[in-house]
């Protein structure tokens, strides 16, 4: 019998960063927690807000995505007691399903001795996730600049710059990543694609030589922002003019609805707090905010003998570390 108990935190994450759409990513530091053990039932114990409604049997992503690390590894564990609690809201671009995805992945491989490499969970976790710049995040922590062909994924991470935390401006309502895509083109014009690819290559630059500066020319999109601004009134707006109240540069996070600011955190955010939160109120959009450095670490793993440590209420064990 397997004694192990597994909790895990994984950091939540942005993606796209403005114009690397599907390829760049940067992991924050708001987080979720798996915990895992084998058991002689499958039950499940979900805490927080952004848990409710989630299936609590075979069906939920967590059981299914470890049932897959199972089957890759030759082992059969078909009985999981399984707990999660998530300080991110669900569906607001702030990679909520990747970090229930790696978390399960993470929490799942521990539970066996760990047998799959970190480089098969990120190729498992972008075939699931669809695209790797969210999982890879909050996989390997810090920036990431990813590639997928659809077989095989690929990253460099690059670690944020000391000074670069962010600003995210949070919408009540919610936006699916499905709807979001959705609105983009299936074709974008030789002039767009060129406009990205400049944009993308020169924050990747900008933000390996902390040239923090370069940002606000760099963080321009033609490829997905101007197709989803309609989804999240204000956004135009925001974009256009967030570095004249102290933004290094501005983004939709993933998917949306949520925004996102670079800023240098030696400066006064507060202005720009409040040009984010007027902005989204004048559109009638309830918001909120909450200041969110890079997470340079990871998922963090901690295993436990099951008949040495008692079990602790997942809420209990986190007290302190939740933000939401
Ligand atoms: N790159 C993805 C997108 C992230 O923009 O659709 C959201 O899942």
């Amino acid at each position: 019998m397997n004694n192990r108990r597994v909790i895990v935190k994984i950091p939540a994450s942005t993606a796209n960063l403005g114009p690397g759409f599907d390829t760049l990513g940067m992991a924050l530091s708001l987080y979720a927690w798996v915990e895992m053990c084998i058991s002689d039932q499958t039950e499940f114990q979900f805490y927080g807000d952004h848990m409710k409604g989630l299936p609590k049997d075979k069906s939920n992503l967590l059981y299914k995505v470890a049932q897959l690390v199972f089957k890759e590894a030759g082992v059969e564990v078909p009985e999981l007691s399984i707990s999660m609690h998530s300080d991110i809201p669900l569906t607001r671009g702030l990679g909520s399903s990747a970090t229930a995805i790696v978390g399960a992945l993470v929490a799942a491989n521990a539970l066996i001795g760990s047998p799959l490499t970190n480089d098969k969970l990120f190729q498992m976790a972008t075939t699931l996730e669809g695209h790797p710049d969210n999982v890879g995040a909050s996989l390997f922590g810090g920036i990431i600049v990813s590639a997928w062909d659809g077989e095989r994924a690929d990253y460099i991470r690059i670690e944020p710059h000391e000074s670069l935390t962010t600003l995210v401006a949070i919408p009540a309502f919610q936006l699916s990543t499905e709807k979001a895509r959705h609105a983009l083109p299936s074709q974008v014009s030789m002039a767009d694609a060129v406009f990205n690819v400049s944009r993308s290559s020169l924050l990747v630059a900008a933000l390996a030589g902390g040239e923090l500066g370069m940002i606000r020319h760099a963080m321009k999109d033609r490829l997905h922002q101007p197709y989803r601004a309609a989804l999240i009134p204000g956004m135009s707006a925001i974009l256009e003019s967030a570095v004249e109240h102290g933004a290094l540069g501005v983004a939709l996070s993933g998917a949306g609805p949520t925004l996102i600011a670079f800023v240098d955190d030696r400066t006064n955010g507060k202005p720009l707090e409040q040009f984010l939160l007027d902005m989204l109120k004048q559109e009638g959009i309830e918001a909120k905010t909450l200041w969110l450095s890079p997470c340079v670490n990871g998922p963090q793993v901690t295993v436990e003998d099951i008949l040495k440590q008692p079990a602790i209420p997942l809420p209990d064990r986190i007290k302190g570390e939740m933000k939401l």
